[in-house]
């Protein structure tokens, strides 16, 4: 039984026959491959596009979701195996996994990261319990990677430069200054499949302490030898975006740093000018900017930015709903 955990665990061609099931499923919105299926779509963060999505996914395809937010709506869940559970979790993840598949057909697990020890939040310990424990499919709604929004950002690529073949192109992904330190999930995802993609791929960032998790990075090196892309790190702003044919955007929190935020904030603080604005997207090919969404406006991207043509995180987020279908229905049909 597959589970779409990450998208380094699919084959390219599985991940293209997603994308070319995505594009069906954004011409005919409404089909019958998930009649009589039900989704339990289970939230440890908030969400407005994943829940709104893979709620409205199923639906349209003739199945049901139910949303549970442990801890809010569900009980809260142990996760330790050999737990002596005199904490505040009422089930361990054993039932509830295992009950959860004996009355749904797939389970959706967003989790993010604790933010106090990286060591710890690496392991995915979330995600990777429920696929332990489920013997349904369990798809990745974000935890410290974000697949689902990998694919609707490449095809929202695809769709806007017109092809499927994105290799060759000039990728940027820049940190953003934002208040917070946040997740690198969106960050490594980009970089999994931005490099996937067979791109040339830049990562520009503050310091070396700003670059991701080796294990995101040995995914990308791995992904430029079989792709035939490219992968560097930069400071220089004006350097990596000359020529860039894609700017993608997200902040995150400098991982030395990981759960001593306050340590962090004054080094953050000096990298506000790093915001993407219309000085920066006239270095670029003509390039197109993207963002997961959300995202603070005039912190991360000027209000010009957003408000470009050249701008396609609508564009983006709507395809979450088509490859979402997609996933679903590969996972539903194996
Ligand atoms: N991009 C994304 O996952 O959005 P939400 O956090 O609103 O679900």
């Amino acid at each position: 039984m597959k589970h779409f955990l990450n998208t380094q665990d699919w084959t390219r061609s599985e991940l293209d026959a997603l994308l070319a099931d995505a594009a069906r499923f954004k011409r005919s919105r409404i089909g019958d491959e998930l009649k009589g299926k039900s989704v339990a779509l289970v939230f440890f963060n908030p969400s407005l596009r994943t829940r709104t999505s893979f709620e409205l996914g199923a639906f349209q395809l003739g199945g049901h979701a139910v949303v549970l937010q442990p801890g809010k709506d569900a009980w809260p869940i142990e996760f330790g195996i050999g737990a002596r559970m005199d904490g505040d979790a009422e089930e361990h993840i054993i039932e509830v996994a295992k009950v959860l598949s004996r009355y749904v057909d797939l389970i959706g697990v967003r989790a993010f990261p604790k933010f106090v020890d990286w060591s710890v939040d690496r392991q995915d310990q979330v995600l990777r319990s429920f696929a332990a424990h489920a013997t349904v499919p369990v798809i990745n709604m974000e935890t410290i990677t974000h697949p689902c929004q990998e694919l609707a950002h490449v095809m929202a690529l695809q769709e806007h430069f017109g092809t499927t073949d994105l290799r060759g192109r000039k990728y940027v992904l820049t940190w953003t200054y934002h208040p917070k330190a946040l997740n690198t999930a969106v960050a490594n995802s980009a970089l999994t499949i931005a490099t996937r993609m067979g791109m040339d791929v830049t990562l520009l960032c503050p310091t070396p302490d700003y670059v991701l998790d080796q294990r995101y990075m040995d995914w990308a090196a791995r992904n430029v030898a079989e792709s035939g892309g490219s992968l560097q790190v930069s400071h220089d702003i004006a350097a990596a975006y000359a020529g860039a044919d894609v700017v993608y955007a997200k902040s995150w929190g400098a991982l030395p740093y990981f759960g001593q935020w306050e340590a962090e904030k004054p080094i953050r603080d000096r990298y506000r000018h790093f915001i993407v604005d219309e000085a920066k997207m006239a270095l670029t090919n003509d390039g197109v900017f993207s963002h997961c969404l959300p995202l603070r406006r005039n912190v991360k991207a000027t209000d010009g930015v957003m408000d470009s043509p050249r701008c396609i995180a609508i564009d983006e987020a709507e395809n979450r709903l088509h490859v979402q279908k997609a996933v679903m229905s590969a996972l539903i049909s194996q």
